[in-house]
């Protein structure tokens, strides 16, 4: 029997703690932290993303603007939108939702972004001062990842990881703080042979694939920690699924994350912590 990590409550503490120290914060800064969200087109998971984006926000007490712009927008105009975001001293965090439409150059969009506003941490240099442990903007889903597992007390220290994905998102920023944490990381992916005896070694199991219920009970050790990143619908129930098929490996681990209610809300959470933190970062620059 596992003990289940609610993402959904360790978010709701850690929301409330930001919203007590937000409220502070025009009195002694003059304003509270503002959050630009671009969203391009109307991908129903980045609309809903970028909807709960702006729930937190309101929670936190975070001023958010979302900014909407059709799927057709030309890249040189995206571009321009971004530049006017980096040069606008009342903005303090910018997040492109992805994906962008096949026309628009993602690296090219992401490097745009002012490093110092880059609240999703994916700009070049807040990439490379996180492998070389230098402080940064860390991604919010590997920052959530890494509260989770503190919160349920897990020792990472010299514990075997496996982290199965290997996206600029999720996997390889995970695996580069399970190893700053002193984990020993192995980085599986859907072209790893024998994956199973993989996974079965690990001591820490993140699962980052996209695929509906991919980790089964058989890929799993008895008492392992495992950290379900994935969103998807159940093909057979339609419903919202993670990549772990929950019900299987529920009884064989030690700590398991629910989908939904798990990292996902952590994500967010961490976006919130993270526009904090560049308007904090602005504030101390002054
Ligand atoms: N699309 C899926 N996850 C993310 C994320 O963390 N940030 C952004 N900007 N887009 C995403």
């Amino acid at each position: 029997m596992a003990t289940i990590i609610s993402g959904k409550e360790l978010s709701a503490e850690l929301k409330a703690e930001m919203a007590r120290q937000v409220a502070e914060f025009p009195a002694e800064y003059g304003r509270v932290p503002h959050l630009a969200v671009i969203l391009v087109g109307d991908n129903p998971a980045s609309v809903s993303y970028v909807t709960g984006k702006a729930k937190a926000a309101a929670e936190v007490g975070i001023r958010n603007t979302t900014i909407r712009r059709p799927a057709d927008i030309a890249e040189a105009e995206l571009l321009a939108l971004i530049a006017e975001l980096n040069a606008d001293a009342a903005v303090d965090g910018i997040l492109v939702q992805l994906p962008l439409p096949k026309h628009i150059d993602e690296n090219k969009v992401i490097a745009a972004i002012d490093k110092s506003k880059d609240v999703d941490g994916f700009h070049p240099l807040n990439v490379a001062s996180l492998w070389q442990k230098q402080p940064c903007v860390l991604p919010c889903t590997p920052k959530g990842i890494m509260k989770m597992l503190e919160r349920a007390g897990v020792e990472v220290a010299g514990k075997r990881a496996v982290v199965i994905g290997r996206s600029n998102i999720v996997g390889l920023p995970v695996a580069k703080l399970l190893l700053d944490a002193n984990a020993t990381v192995t980085i599986a992916h859907s072209r790893t042979a024998n994956l199973a005896e993989v996974t079965r070694g690990a001591e820490i199991l993140v699962v980052a694939i996209g695929r509906p219920k991919f980790v089964t009970a058989d890929m799993v050790a008895e008492g392992a920690v495992v950290i379900d990143v994935g969103v998807n619908r159940d093909p057979e129930s339609g419903k919202l699924c993670g990549d772990v098929d929950f019900a299987a490996v529920e009884p064989k681990a030690s700590v398991l994350t629910p989908v939904p209610g798990g990292v996902g809300p952590m994500t967010i959470t961490c976006l919130m912590e993270n526009t904090i933190e560049c308007f904090l970062a602005k504030a101390e620059r002054r």
